[in-house]
């Protein structure tokens, strides 16, 4: 098993309330690679692992994979783990961290030296970048990132390719001098100060990449998670009755956008182009924004009716009723109550897939945080631990961390949220 004694030490009740955040991930190596806001604490998922460890759990199960937490932490303790994850971005980029054990620092050294000397002869352009980015990056920084990233397109299909492929996408939001917060939606009009060069953000990547993969390769045989580009509501490659942990974090039903999140990345490799691309996306993930339910209509009464939800039925018609009316009131008419029903389905059709997957003694934690959109408060921990009651789990518990909505005085609404840990055992 792994040590610990590589990471920081943080004082354990401060863990606890800062588990829910990627934050101390920046510090930890392989992790801080890219910076996903939505990610949790790496440190709390080893924390986990090593109890359940002792207690004879070692096949560990992320429906929700993101940047990768979990997985990176079984392979860092030798434990098996499958992951899922259905956004093509965020998979590749979590794929690409997963190499750490499996592509040589000589090998990486070597390839980015013959991709920068490449960049430097090759042919650039512009002109074929659509208007979002234009905007994010002035030409002469275009030019740059062109290069490098058609000399990524050169590499031969396989390992170093994704991963170079990894490394530019990392970078791109260090190097656009406009708003372009990690995980945030791009504000063109807005500026920022620490503006890199990308060939120079590109070195400094590798280099810390290399210290990191040197500083870990003490810990760790060739250990590998194994994650899939799959939608986490259906049929999914995991043999049945297999895990006996699952440790994630799926969307919030806060509105956030995980396709459109991506789009600086999808734009600057020519992979959407219009809202129809984000669309191609946004059809594989949980519902849990507006946008993706703009279309729903009467599906929502047949997944009110149908025995998913069976067990939240009539509270989830007062609250749709309440949101369908509240909406009136608002400019934006936002579909709120299209959105918690789809939610909720399908989060409901999540637990359907873990309990077919996952065996006897099987215990799982959710990361969870509930919402009040229009102010009107949805019970989420509670609705989702019953939810995964009809699905054949035993029992639930939730364990608060922290409280949200109370600091900000431009806060939409005054309804105190909570943000913890749903325990659920089979
Ligand atoms: C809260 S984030 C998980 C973050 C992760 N714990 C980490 O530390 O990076 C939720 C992730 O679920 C993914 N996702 C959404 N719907 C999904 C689905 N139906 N199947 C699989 N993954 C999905 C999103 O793309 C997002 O990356």
């Amino acid at each position: 098993m792994i040590e610990l004694s590589l990471f920081p030490e943080l004082d354990s009740e401060l863990q606890d309330k800062k588990s829910s955040t990627f934050e101390d991930n920046m510090k930890l190596p392989i992790h801080r690679w890219y910076r996903y806001t939505a990610g949790f604490s790496a440190t709390w998922v080893a924390k986990i692992i090593e109890e359940e460890i002792l207690n004879g759990r070692t096949r560990i199960i992320d429906p929700f994979v993101g940047s990768g937490t979990v997985a990176l932490e079984s392979t860092m303790h030798e434990v098996e783990a499958f992951g899922l994850e259905s956004n093509p971005y965020v998979f590749k980029i979590a794929s690409a961290k997963l190499l750490w054990n499996h592509i040589s620092i000589t090998k990486i050294q070597q390839a980015s030296r013959q991709l920068i000397q490449r960049a430097k002869e090759i042919d650039t352009s512009v002109e074929n970048y659509p208007l979002i980015i234009r905007k994010c990056f002035p030409d002469e920084t275009l030019l740059r990132l062109d290069a490098l990233k058609n000399a990524c397109l050169e590499i031969e299909e396989g390992d170093i390719k994704n991963f170079f492929w990894f490394v530019i996408t990392s970078i791109l939001r260090s190097t656009s001098p406009v708003g372009t917060a990690q995980w945030q939606y791009i504000q063109p009009n807005k500026s920022k100060a620490n503006v890199l060069d990308p060939f120079a953000a590109f070195e400094k990547k590798i280099i810390e990449i290399c210290s990191d993969i040197r500083k870990c390769s003490l810990r760790s045989s060739n250990h590998k998670a194994l994650i899939l580009q799959q939608d986490a509501r259906g049929e999914v490659d995991i043999p049945d009755n297999w895990g006996d942990l699952v440790i994630t974090s799926p969307p919030y039903a806060n509105n956030y956008d995980y396709a459109d999140a991506m789009r600086l990345e999808m734009s600057f490799w020519g992979d959407i182009e219009n809202y129809k691309g984000l669309k191609n996306v946004s059809r594989h993930l949980v519902r849990a924004c507006t946008q993706h339910v703009s279309r729903l209509k009467n599906d929502v009464f047949d997944m009110m009716e149908s025995s998913l939800l069976e067990p939240i039925k009539e509270e989830l018609r007062i609250k749709f009723d309440l949101l369908d009316n509240e909406r009136k009131n608002h400019g934006g008419k936002k579909n709120y109550h299209l959105m918690i029903v789809a939610y909720f389905y399908d989060l409901a059709q999540v637990f359907n897939t873990l309990s077919k997957k996952t065996s006897e003694k099987c215990k799982m934690c959710f990361v969870v945080g509930d919402s009040a959109p229009y102010g009107i408060y949805i019970p989420v921990d509670e609705w989702l631990g019953k939810l995964a009651l009809n699905s054949g789990f035993k029992s639930f518990s939730f364990e608060k961390l922290r409280d949200r909505n109370i600091k900000w005085k431009n806060r939409k609404h005054r309804v105190p949220l909570k943000e913890g840990r749903l325990w659920i055992n089979k």
